[in-house]
């Protein structure tokens, strides 16, 4: 018989410990999922730091799972296995249950949030993607503004889902999108699936990460330590012709949307998408629509049903950034979740459990 535990929060502000936890079963459209290894996510640190977005103490919360199925629900039996090999994005932040939260031995996720992850792939790079993927679907292909937090909007770029048959891009007809922050995970993972939807991508990154962003898809990139970034972003996005869409500020600080907001306004408006609620409305021209990802949403259901698992094993959704193995072990979360604070650049802090 299984036994479970979990790497839990007591107190926000207080270091996770690992504790024994109630085994969790499947509901009807759910898998229990036996994690093979996990990834750490700025919102985790948040969530640690300040106890926000916690609805039940203690907590067990994280997002990124892979691992082989456990049981799978009722209700998805033709999807899944018993031993299936699968990524899976965990819901903790919108249920508050502990059962889905990652960081424990075994975590419920949604099936519809789920995928199989092809044999040639190893678990610890797998685990980069599911909620990276996720924001990226929300940040793209939303079509009607929805609600990402009291009075905060999300975007709606109605772009459309990535493609295993990826459109040929024609000269000066496709869209283009800036990705600042191309770098990040849920930037550089926004660059792969616009990128597969035939959008042409300029990435803003550091040099040292120009061949991530390339190897996302990107068409051209511009480091945001050069002075004259802002200009040579609105120089290419011109040059390229066709319909500029907008940004998506994956960073969203002060800084990053004083620069959005210079590009938006040389390229005549358009989308700012951001992950952090947006800059204040006065500061926001008319053609300018601002709003807020909240990744944890249905949109991206095709994309987890059709599209992840044929376009790992073909090559065409890469499993990016790269991870870096913090330590093996569910004490090794919190060493984890302490590199997450300090920062990292394009790469995905990973534990193998
Ligand atoms: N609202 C939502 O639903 C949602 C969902 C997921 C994430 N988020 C938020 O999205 C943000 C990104 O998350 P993540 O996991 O993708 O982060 P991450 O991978 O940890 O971000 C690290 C990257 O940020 C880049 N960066 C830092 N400052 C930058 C700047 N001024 N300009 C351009 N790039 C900069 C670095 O690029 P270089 O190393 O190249 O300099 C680095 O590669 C976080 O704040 C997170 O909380 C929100």
């Amino acid at each position: 018989m299984a036994s479970n535990s979990a790497a839990w929060l007591h107190k926000a502000s207080t270091p996770l410990e690992v504790g024994e936890a109630p085994m969790p079963t499947a509901g009807p459209n759910e898998l229990v999922i036996r994690n093979a290894a996990i990834a750490i996510n700025p919102l985790d640190c948040h969530m640690q730091a300040a106890g926000v977005f916690v609805q039940q103490w203690p907590s067990v919360f994280g997002c990124d799972v892979a691992g082989e199925v456990h049981e799978v629900g009722s209700e998805v039996h033709e999807r899944f296995k018993v031993g299936d090999r699968v990524i899976g994005h965990a819901i903790n932040l919108t249920t508050g249950r502990p059962q889905d939260g990652a960081f424990a031995l075994y975590t419920v996720v949604p099936a519809d949030k789920a995928a199989i992850l092809p044999a040639s792939i190893p678990f610890t790079d797998g685990v980069v993607l599911p909620l990276a993927l996720e924001a990226a679907v929300c940040a793209l292909s939303v079509k009607q503004p929805g609600t990402a937090l009291p009075n905060v909007p999300t975007p709606a770029l109605g772009l459309p889902y990535p493609s295993l048959t990826k459109p040929t891009p024609s000269a000066g007809k496709s869209k283009t999108l800036v990705v600042y922050g191309g770098s990040s995970s849920v930037g550089s993972m926004t660059t792969q699936l616009a990128t597969a939807a035939g959008v042409r991508v300029i990435a803003v990154a550091s040099a040292r990460n120009f061949d991530l962003c390339r190897a996302c898809g990107a068409a051209a990139v511009f480091d945001y330590h050069d002075p004259g970034f802002v200009d040579e972003v609105i120089g290419a996005a011109t040059a390229a012709g066709g319909e500029f869409v907008g940004v998506f500020d994956a960073i969203s600080t002060p800084e990053t949307y004083a620069h959005s907001l210079a590009m938006l306004a040389k390229l005549g408006g358009g989308h700012l998408a951001c992950v952090h609620p947006p800059p204040p409305a006065e500061d926001v021209p008319a053609n300018v629509q601002a709003g807020m990802i909240f990744a944890v949403d249905d949109v991206a259901t095709p994309v987890w049903r059709d599209y992840v698992t044929p376009a790992l094993r073909e090559g065409k959704l890469k499993c990016l950034p790269p991870p870096l193995v913090v330590g093996k072990g569910l004490e090794y979360i919190q060493e984890a979740l302490e590199k997450c604070e300090a920062g990292v650049s394009a790469t995905k802090l990973v534990v193998e459990i």
